[in-house]
């Protein structure tokens, strides 16, 4: 049968979606974000013309993926839900995740972290991770231990501004996130290591070049190095224990996975500040938690099914203000589109998250904040809302980010309230919810109940 290939946006789409897509998407940093650039994509609200523009090829060219021609590669863009079914589920083949651009990026710091990896070593990289995030478990066995730790920093945290009329900012934030970041992943002995997280932000700020940056190997041995150290010592109640603890074969490389999970786990801090904004700005759904924390008890450890209101606020942060800006595939052999039209291997092909969570022709609350979507059902088996992805390559931390970032939550909100006091415009209706957040700028107060 002859095959059909995708829509091709036209030149002038092409220039748009350069200028309201590609490039504000990179200019932030993909791997680590700029904040000054953040700052200026929140000003302009870049995702909410990055949305118009794809709305735009989509009423041209309807929902079937097109093709976008870039100097010396070629490009798709998804726009409907069950193309993105098709991207999520044909993972690792014909849709790879280690995809050249992202690749290009992440051997920065992570060269043989399992989202990168080849064919051949990918299942042995996947099952180890699985174990040690215990993904399927119905929790992760290091949670009553951990839970202590996360409420030790939230109250050295709250203790920072105890008194004082020093607003809680993002630097604060970001820091105590760290030191929990590294507790969990590294052991107790790295709270206060902010070498190793230094290091890493050097990286990261190169892979935000993608392969345009040579990687810079001194600082990776230095990094990489810093990172076995801790998994040598292996400190019970830590991952990198269960990293020294659980079997592998020589292609695991086990010490290789453990910088994505630092790396990763710093997303999770804007999002549990940014969900810390919308209960701030959402009385009735503030209320909401209040009570779900009025019926646990603070003295016991978090369990599975703790908080799910609160771990929905989490979720819903995400699908609002994604953190992964777009889930990336090469394809790896010919693949077929749901309207029938195919495209030949090495192609890159672009899942634009802001733009699918937000399509209100799929997710009808899609400006508003809505956590109890997460719990009734609506959210459920909704192809256009990926804050973990799906399928074969989907987060198997998503567990661990989300008890994280519950618990955080729980331990400042129990007995205080948050006060949005920046950005001025609230994050509430009747004023639409932006799509882009400059969650750097956020600025509370919180206040003794
Ligand atoms: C807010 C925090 C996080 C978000 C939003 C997030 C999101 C994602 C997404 C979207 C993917 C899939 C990428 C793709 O399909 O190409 C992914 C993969 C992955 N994530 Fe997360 N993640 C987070 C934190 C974490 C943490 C803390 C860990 C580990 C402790 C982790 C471990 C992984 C691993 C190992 C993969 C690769 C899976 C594979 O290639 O099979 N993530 N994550």
């Amino acid at each position: 049968m002859q095959q059909r290939p995708p829509a091709r946006a036209s030149v002038l789409e092409t220039v748009l979606l350069g200028a309201t897509v590609f490039v504000p998407t990179l200019a932030q940093g993909a791997i680590l974000r700029r904040p000054r650039m953040v700052r200026l994509a929140a000003r302009f609200d870049t995702h909410r013309r990055a949305h118009r523009t794809l709305a735009r090829v989509r009423s041209r060219h309807g929902a079937g993926p097109v093709s976008v021609t870039v100097p010396g590669r070629r490009m798709l863009l998804l726009l409907s839900p069950q193309d993105a079914r098709i991207l999520f589920t044909a993972t690792p083949a014909p849709l790879t995740p280690a995809n050249r651009e992202k690749a290009g990026a992440l051997r920065h710091f992570e060269p043989d972290g399992v989202l990168i990896s080849p064919a051949e070593v990918r299942p042995e990289r996947r099952a180890f991770n699985e174990t040690v995030l215990d993904r399927g478990a119905p929790a992760h066995r290091l949670f009553p231990v951990l839970t202590p730790r996360i409420r030790e920093e939230a109250q050295a945290l709250l203790a920072l501004h105890h008194g004082s009329a020093r607003p809680l900012d993002w630097d604060d934030f970001s820091a105590a996130f760290w030191r929990i970041i590294r507790r969990v992943v590294l052991g107790d002995a790295a709270r206060d290591d902010h070498r190793i997280t230094e290091l890493l932000a050097r990286l990261r700020a190169d892979g935000n070049w993608l392969n345009l940056r040579r990687p810079k190997d001194r600082t990776r041995d230095a990094f990489l190095a810093r990172v076995r150290a801790y998994v040598d010592s292996a400190e019970p109640g830590s991952l990198a224990a269960l990293v020294a603890a659980t079997p592998s074969t020589e292609a695991t490389e086990p010490v290789g996975q453990v910088p994505h999970w630092l790396f990763a786990y710093d997303a999770a801090s804007i999002a549990t500040y940014s969900a810390l904004a919308l209960l701030a700005s959402h009385p009735e759904q503030a209320d909401r938690v209040r009570t779900e924390l009025a019926g646990t008890d603070p003295a016991q450890p978090a369990t599975a099914d703790a908080l799910p209101f609160l771990r929905a606020c989490v979720l819903e942060s995400l699908r609002l203000w994604p953190t992964s800006l777009a889930i990336l595939r090469d394809t790896t052999a010919d693949i077929t589109w749901h309207n029938g039209t195919s495209t030949p291997a090495d192609t890159c092909v672009v899942f634009y998250s802001s733009f699918f969570h937000r399509d209100d022709q799929h997710v009808p609350h899609a400006d508003e904040f809505a956590p109890e979507a997460w719990l009734d059902g609506r959210n459920e088996d909704n192809w256009a809302l990926a804050p973990f992805s799906h399928g074969p390559a989907k987060c198997p931390g998503q567990d661990l980010v989300l008890f994280t970032a519950a618990t955080l939550l729980a331990a400042l909100l129990r007995d205080h309230k948050a006060l949005l006091l920046l950005p001025r415009r609230p994050l509430a209706p009747p004023v639409p919810l932006p799509r882009t957040i400059d969650h750097t700028s956020l600025r509370f107060a919180l206040l003794p109940k």
